[in-house]
């Protein structure tokens, strides 16, 4: 089913959302200075963070996440054309997504530098949860046999590429003062911690107890009850969650259930070769 992707700068992304009208809106795209982008690979945090940060700029308000699914809330950069979200009109500080490398980013981008957080994820669970997602979504080529699934992620045949070079190519970016790295991890180690170093990097102060209920608000088990985040809204043509949940399972460390001793260890060896020169501390490592 090859021709579920198409190659955007040289990344597979799903033809259906990521059309060469939508590509062109992206290239063209004007921000502003307090626009606020969560960009992710795919599966490293993308729904927890569109959670996380309309709460901290609402000041904890909770309507925040319960008038507008997820993905309306805050939009995809590079969907726009296929979802009308009118990006332009929004009011300010406006929130983004996107699941784009550091060189494919808009020319726009690189001259108004708006803030980011870049979150990761241990690429094993990342495998993992991408592995079972690729089941549910429309827009994705299905996995397969995970040995295959397996050799394809690690060469960045998968929609988004490869998950190291979205990894380096944004822990290099150029100027880094507008950039915040954080992981999965981190979040599932002190989501409180998270939170409040989120609201640091966004410029917004918020008191102790705000920041324990957008904590509280935003655990696994909570997002899952609302359905304006765990995308039970999303039309089973596009997503169908009988053959696996959105919100699956939330932890870190599911790649032990999943992959074999040998390919653990030949994951380890590829991820060693290509993160070689990274200097970047990781949770995991
Ligand atoms: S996507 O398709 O790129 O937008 O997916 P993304 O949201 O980046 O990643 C989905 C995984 O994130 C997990 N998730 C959470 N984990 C812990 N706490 C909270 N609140 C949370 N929200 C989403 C989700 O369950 C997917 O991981 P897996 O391992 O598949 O469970």
């Amino acid at each position: 089913k090859a021709e579920l992707y198409s190659l955007y700068k040289g990344v597979y992304v799903p033809s259906s959302l990521y059309t060469p009208h939508s590509m062109k809106y992206y290239e063209d795209f004007s921000f502003r200075q307090d626009d606020i982008i969560i960009v992710t690979y795919p599966k490293s945090g993308t729904t927890w963070s569109q959670e996380i940060v309309p709460l901290i700029m609402s000041g904890g308000d909770q309507a925040s996440v319960e008038s507008l699914p997820n993905w309306e809330r805050v939009p995809w950069l590079e969907q726009n054309t296929t979802c009308q979200f009118n990006l332009e009109t929004r009011p300010s500080p406006r929130i983004f997504a996107t699941h784009f490398h550091y060189n494919m980013m808009p020319p726009g981008f690189f001259e108004v530098k708006p803030k980011v957080i870049y979150v990761m994820r241990n690429p094993k669970d990342v495998f993992t949860s991408l592995f079972h997602y690729s089941k549910a979504a429309s827009y994705f080529v299905n996995s397969g046999p995970q040995r295959e699934f397996l050799h394809k992620f690690l060469d960045g045949k998968v929609p988004f590429g490869s998950w190291f070079d979205h990894v380096k190519g944004w822990l290099n970016a150029e100027d880094k003062d507008h950039i915040m790295y954080i992981t999965y991890e981190e979040m599932i180690i002190d989501l409180k911690d998270s939170v409040a170093r989120i609201a640091q990097h966004l410029e917004k102060p918020l008191d102790t107890e705000v920041i324990e209920k957008i904590a509280d608000r935003c655990l696994f088990k909570n997002m899952k009850q609302n359905k304006m985040s765990n995308y039970s809204l999303a039309p089973r043509g596009i997503m169908d969650q009988t053959k696996s949940e959105f919100l699956r399972k939330g932890i870190t460390g599911d790649w032990k259930n999943q992959l074999t001793v040998a390919e653990a260890e030949f994951f380890d060896e590829v991820y060693k070769d290509k993160m070689k020169d990274v200097k970047y501390k990781f949770v995991w490592d």
